[in-house]
């Protein structure tokens, strides 16, 4: 085993010799924007103890100068000896114009939390320069109770258990917000403990919390925030109190020191939440002379399409299976899953994450296994399969008809969903100047295969991975307190939520948008 040390957060990891560092530091909150292609730069770490050989890829992404200051691609770097590595994704700029981390410089420490149904991240941030001084990502403890937001729903409505998720929801993210403060605190003695710390003048300026903020789906802002969830159970699937909270953490039982606010971003209408709101943000695509969109690729898909001028949001149920849910040989982008299938000289060549046995596939294998498929002959536009009953990737992986079928569900309710916003924008998909694509999943997909499959009907080069925009969002609303200034609601007052399931050419959509191109 060597050591792995992480810097800003002066972490330090085991890792076993010859693992790749992608694996390694994904789990730790890293963010491989482009999927680890090494196309992006945007994992890009500087080597400052140890040492690390130049890849291919290192030198056609990074200039002679970055090669020679230690800075290496880290989805392309395999451990080999003890390392102390700089992660750049975890610095930002001071209001640099270029940077989608633009801030104004101010005392003080901030926490920002993207609370997903899935897995929550939290980071803690030093607010004077941008620095994330430590992490914490685990999954959402309510997942027991469901594993995506209607299933939440009907625990809290039918099964009247809203207060278990809430109690759940607060004390997880509690516990997170200590545990981010003992570990940056651990270097100058543990965080002080208690409401008055601040008060009793124990943290300095420099040290004190001035608020966490947090961003979610609609389910998840009215479970934290304990309203009631009750109108999101039936049509018209309106949330009764969709605005920005504040509390004291205190009310939440949190034990902060200085009892800092905590607030819940507001959420934009139906299921589309506050963690679009922040991928606004993140994106600045409210600020936007040319129309773009932006597009949250999950169970619950959330897609927003405009400008400055105006924004039209809505959120769409694509279902399980880019999570691998519902596909017979499906799981989450873990060890031994099918993460990427090509076509080499009419053959397929499968890649495992982990470099394993296959034993299964996550979504952005299923998209390019069908994309192959299609270009093979194998699958047929209308989804079926043409010659048997399977179709066999690399054993014991095969896509059954079914799994195909699950596929086209997902890619044609988001498909349809984008089509008919961007239809009542009025603009056509090719005058789009960009899209975003945020969500874990959204990443890691390849953007050729999302055309291939009609999920993302642009060119590749329009689309671009947005990172987990929620979180980067949150961290920007930590340097300010736009309910004083009034950004929200200018914010809010561009935006119009469009309920597709009025929509009556929705259905037609959705069917159309199934089939393959
Ligand atoms: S270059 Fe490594 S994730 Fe994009």
């Amino acid at each position: 085993m060597d050591n792995l040390e992480l810097l800003p957060l002066g972490k330090t990891i085991p890792v076993e010799r010859g693992a790749s560092l992608q694996d390694v530091l994904f789990v730790h909150g890293v963010e491989f924007p482009c999927g680890g292609r090494g196309r992006c730069k945007g994992c890009k770490i500087k080597v400052l103890a140890g040492s690390l050989p130049v890849t291919e890829q290192d030198r056609l992404r990074l200039s002679a100068a970055e090669l020679a200051q230690g800075w290496r691609l880290a989805c392309q770097a395999r451990a080999q000896g003890d390392l102390k590595i700089e992660l750049a994704q975890w610095e930002a700029a001071i209001l640099a114009d270029d940077s989608t981390f633009e801030f104004t410089p101010q005392p003080g420490l901030g926490i920002a939390v993207d609370l997903g149904t899935t897995t929550i991240v939290a980071q803690l941030l030093d607010l004077a320069t941008g620095r994330v001084l430590a992490v914490r990502a685990e999954l959402n403890a309510q997942a027991k109770h469901g594993a995506d937001i209607m299933s939440r729903v009907e625990f809290s409505v039918a099964g009247r258990s809203q207060r278990v998720l809430e109690t759940q929801a607060r004390r997880q993210i509690g516990r997170l917000c200590r545990e981010l403060l003992d570990a940056a605190s651990s270097g100058a003695g543990p965080a002080p403990a208690g409401p008055s710390a601040l008060s009793s003048g124990q943290v300095p300026e420099t040290r004190r919390l001035n608020r966490v903020v947090l961003v979610g789906n609609t389910v998840m802002h009215h479970l934290f925030c304990g309203l009631d969830l009750e109108p999101l159970s039936h049509y018209p699937f309106e949330p009764g109190s969709p605005g920005l909270r504040v509390f004291q953490a205190e009310e939440l039982g949190w034990l902060l020191p200085g009892n800092p606010p905590v607030h819940f971003l507001p959420c934009l209408g139906g299921f589309v939440g506050s963690d679009i709101l922040a991928g606004l943000l993140a994106t600045r695509l409210h600020e936007a002379r040319l129309p773009a969109a932006l597009v949250d690729l999950g169970t619950n898909a959330e897609i927003v399409v405009g400008n400055r001028q105006r924004l039209l949001c809505a959120s769409t149920a694509a279902g399980p299976a880019f999570e691998g849910a519902r596909i017979s040989n499906g799981m989450r982008a873990a060890t031994g899953a099918i993460f990427e299938v090509r076509l080499e000289s009419g053959q397929l060549r499968c890649r495992v994450l982990g470099h394993g046995r296959a034993r299964g596939i996550c979504g952005s294998g299923l998209v390019d296994a069908v994309a192959a498929g299609l270009d093979l002959g194998s699958i047929l536009a209308s989804g079926r399969l043409a010659k048997s009953d399977s179709f066999p990737l690399t054993p014991p992986v095969s896509l059954t008809q079914q799994d195909i079928r699950e596929l086209q569900l997902a890619k044609g309710a988001i498909a349809a969903g984008l089509r008919l916003l961007l239809d009542q924008w009025g603009i056509a998909p090719d005058q789009l100047d960009r899209i975003y694509v945020a969500g874990a999943f959204g990443n890691y997909i390849n953007y050729t295969s999302a055309r291939r499959i009609g999920l993302l009907k642009f060119p590749p080069d329009k689309v671009q991975p947005a990172g987990n925009a929620a979180l980067l969002g949150a961290k920007l609303a930590l340097f300010g307190a736009p309910q004083h200034n009034g950004a929200y609601p200018l914010l809010l007052a561009k935006i119009k939520h469009v309920a597709l399931h009025e929509d009556p050419n929705f259905h037609e959509a959705f069917v159309e948008e199934m089939g393959f191109p």
